[in-house]
């Protein structure tokens, strides 16, 4: 082995604290690929990822079609490309499985923006309400949550609660105004929000579609209301993917993370995809959170085995019937 050819992967994940040392000779792609078969492993990336790692995917989808696919998965190990709370889920729905992470630090603001212990004294302010929660929360959050819904079905859920049962809707303030506008509900909102989300600039998408007079506005429910109100179609990843993809026209300006931007350019490569600005001049339209795991770690992570998520068993039994709930009424 040429050593000059090995470098120190910097990790700062407590379970795999340290320098771990990956050689730049080796096909990361192939290499994962051997991995995954001699470990009956399955790949699970969400659609921000990075494309080369999007392109491993056993399955690729929203976080309801992932939660979907980890709770009917036959793989020994399920590999989990996406943040913190997508493969505590995946954990949930398979205690008995090893989930890995390729790097446990991929949080998510929504979930930290959401402590258990806060949002328990905030459900003793409201008796009497149930507590829907956003698949973005911790696995502490969904332990006390009643059901747990994504940005593809909160509308049907709540739709589905006797109008007179009281709901707080948490951790996403955007969603949450989102679905009482869909649905008609009236609920209380946790005042969270996604900093990708939130930090599309309404002046620069405005200049953006006034020289593009054809191009649709699409956007994800966790961006603010002033972009909402502007888009011409609202959805999760998925269902912008699937829109995109069955629209008659060919330009699009996308208020999302712009990993999706990669499925949409694979099925759909004569569109032309125009990313939603940010307000400042930088790429925080990118999640920075997602964009933790790369190639490398998610090699090291199968070589390794490790990091794994390891939850505490009563959170998981807790968590595990919300999450069910939610798969019923999807
Ligand atoms: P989706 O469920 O639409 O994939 O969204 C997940 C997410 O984190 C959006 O920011
Ligand atoms: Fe969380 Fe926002 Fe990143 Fe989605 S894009 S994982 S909501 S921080």
């Amino acid at each position: 082995m040429n050593t000059s050819n090995i470098i120190d992967i910097q990790d700062l994940n407590p379970d795999t604290a340290g320098i771990r040392k990956i050689d730049l000779s080796l096909d990361l792609e192939l290499e994962i690929r051997k991995l995954k078969k001699e470990m009956n492993a399955v790949i699970l990336p969400q659609y921000y990822q990075e494309s080369e790692i999007q392109d491993l995917a056993d399955f690729i989808g929203d976080s309801l079609q992932l939660a979907q696919q980890a709770a009917k998965t036959n793989a020994d190990i399920i590999v989990f490309a996406g943040v913190h709370f997508m493969a505590e889920t995946a954990k949930i729905l398979n205690p008995d499985k090893k989930v890995l992470l390729p790097d446990l630090n991929a949080g998510c603001s929504l979930a930290e923006g959401c402590p258990a212990p806060l949002l328990q004294k905030f459900k003793q302010q409201h008796p009497g309400h149930i507590l829907i929660s956003y698949i973005n929360c911790s696995a502490d959050v969904k332990a006390m949550s009643d059901i747990i819904c994504t940005s593809s079905n909160a509308v049907k859920i709540v739709s589905q609660i006797p109008a007179e049962q009281k709901i707080i809707f948490a951790p996403d303030r955007n969603l949450g105004r989102y679905v009482i506008k869909k649905s008609g509900r009236d609920m209380v909102l946790w005042q969270g929000a996604c900093i990708v989300h939130e930090t599309f600039s309404d002046k620069k998408i405005m200049r953006l579609k006034f020289e593009n007079p054809d191009a649709l506005l699409i956007a994800h429910p966790e961006c603010e209301e002033s972009v909402l109100s502007n888009a011409d179609f609202i959805g999760s990843t998925s269902g912008l993917l699937k829109f995109v993809t069955e629209s008659p026209v060919n330009e699009f300006i996308v208020a999302t993370e712009p990993g999706i931007i990669h499925q949409m350019l694979l099925k759909n490569p004569h569109k032309n995809f125009i990313p939603a600005p940010p307000e400042a001049n930088c790429n925080c339209n990118e999640c920075p959170y997602m964009k933790l795991n790369t190639l490398e770690k998610l090699y090291l992570c199968m070589r390794d085995r490790k990091p794994e998520i390891i939850l505490n068993e009563e959170i998981m039994r807790k968590a595990l019937r919300p999450l069910e709930r939610m798969l019923e009424m999807s």
